[in-house]
């Protein structure tokens, strides 16, 4: 093994001794990670696939993690990953950092339990802070994730609009419901049909896709043009203001978009689950200037704990008033208190001055490594990167969306995180990489040098 190799795999600074093995070749991933195939085999026959969700399955079978620290995870066979998954991005201050843990002893020691099923005051406390940020005059709920955030403020839309058809851009994920579904991942094939409302899963029934309209991100005049014509019959808009949370959109287009909504009266919806503060402190709508009417947010507002909020119009959203009897939105655990307090220290943290920029820094410092050693081995591919997120695509063509993206050639991409995940780089195969406040420079030196191992193996 070479000096840089030897290196890269010796004891973690904060890890547990014995753990960092190093993983030398993409196809002793398979070799080192017996205990997850023995995990596999038996959670395949309680949990559909071994998993509890379908985007943490990958082939042959996913790694199984036992413990994580910072910007490290450590698996069940002893194996040391620096994780740029971070739970698909909720993690921004990397695993268990010390003031979100003590946040939720504290709230729980404090209350004395988990929760109360009453108002509590964190819950306003958190409101408010998080509308100083986004919509200072508007009002908000909370819920459990993002997705249940995203059904709701569509409902709410209905509820305003008393229209029914909701209007969704292909390639964006909006949660795991039918209707927002629709369209979000079509294949080659599919997509060849045309911009028309397709399936996302067995089972959608058909009035759900008679009631969506379709629309191309980053192409203000299609988008113009499907919205006029369906005006009347809409209830939304609803987008991630940045695709897939690495393509970005177009100031103009976003800004037209605001136009014409605006002019028809359709709550534009900015879904920000995942661009939320991972663009900039705040969300994409602070970095491209266009204020939607409703925000949706999950995955770094709870801190690591399940939370999710839809905020914006406070005539739209007092619609949920329970006075008023009208409309009914609940949820159980909808305002859970450590979830509230772990997620104001985590906003806390990233306020703090240049903490931010530092993540920004050391993701543009990785991304720019990696598109050299790419460009060094002649390998053709792209490394979009918005705020702290970025992907890679074996694709000759800069994506602006959803169907650029088909170019890309998606077995390449899982070859190659298979690689990284065989030199300690903890990827979910063909998904974005992110970044953390965890990932220090040496962190991200030793990384390139595990993508040089991997991109020299894969030239
Ligand atoms: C943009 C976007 N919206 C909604 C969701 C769903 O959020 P959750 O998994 O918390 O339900 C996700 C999840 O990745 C997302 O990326």
């Amino acid at each position: 093994m070479s000096r840089s190799r030897q290196r890269l795999y010796r004891r973690g600074r904060d890890g547990p001794p014995r753990m960092a093995k190093p993983v030398s070749k993409s196809s002793d991933i398979i070799a080192r990670t017996k205990g997850s195939k023995a995990y596999a085999d038996r959670a395949r026959k309680s949990l559909p696939g071994g998993v509890t969700a379908s985007v943490k399955y990958f082939d042959p079978y996913p790694i199984v993690m036992k413990k994580a620290k910072g910007a490290r995870l450590w698996d069940v066979d002893g194996n040391e990953y620096v994780d740029y998954c971070l739970s698909f991005g909720p993690l921004i201050l990397g695993h268990g950092h010390p003031r979100v843990l003590k946040a939720i002893r504290d709230t729980l020691q404090d209350a004395g339990t988990t929760m109360f099923g009453t108002p509590h005051e964190l819950e306003a406390t958190y409101a408010e802070r998080l509308l100083r940020i986004f919509h200072p005059d508007g009002k908000m709920r909370f819920a459990l994730s993002g997705t249940e955030a995203n059904l709701h403020a569509v409902r709410l839309a209905r509820a305003y609009r008393r229209r029914p058809v909701i209007a969704k851009f292909e390639g964006h994920f909006h949660g795991g419901i039918d209707e927002l579904l629709v369209s979000h991942a079509p294949s080659k094939t599919e997509a060849e049909k045309g911009l028309v409302p397709m399936s996302g899963s067995r089972g959608t029934p058909d009035h759900v896709l008679e009631n969506t309209l379709v629309l191309p991100f980053n192409d203000l005049q299609e988008t113009e043009r499907r919205i006029k014509a369906r005006a009347d019959d809409l209830a939304c808009v609803i987008l991630e203001p940045v695709e897939r949370s690495y393509i970005a959109p177009d100031r103009e287009f976003l800004q037209g978009l605001r136009e014409i909504t605006q002019a028809h009266d359709i709550p534009l919806i900015f879904d920000e689950v995942m661009s939320g503060f991972r663009v900039t402190f705040g969300g994409a709508q602070h970095a491209y200037g266009v204020t939607p009417d409703l925000t949706c947010l999950g995955k770094i507002i709870g801190g690591g704990l399940p939370c999710g909020a839809f905020l914006g119009r406070a005539d739209i959203l007092d619609i949920a008033d329970p006075t008023n009897g009208e409309f009914f939105h609940s949820s159980t655990f909808a305002g859970y208190p450590i979830a509230m307090a772990a997620g104001m220290v985590t906003l806390d943290e990233l306020g703090k001055r240049g903490t931010f920029d530092g993540i920004l820094a050391k993701t543009r410092s990785l991304v720019s490594g990696i598109e050299r050693l790419l460009s060094e081995h002649r390998i053709t591919a792209q490394v979009p990167v918005v705020g702290t997120v970025f992907s890679i695509l074996f694709s000759s063509r800069t994506p602006r969306n959803y169907r650029d993206t088909l170019t890309a050639d998606v077995e390449e991409r899982k070859r190659f995180d298979l690689g990284l995940l065989g030199h300690g780089v903890f990827v979910k195969p063909a998904k974005p990489l992110y970044l953390s406040t965890a990932h220090d420079d040496l962190t991200i030196h030793r990384s390139l040098e595990a993508f040089e191992a991997v991109v020299t193996e894969f030239a």
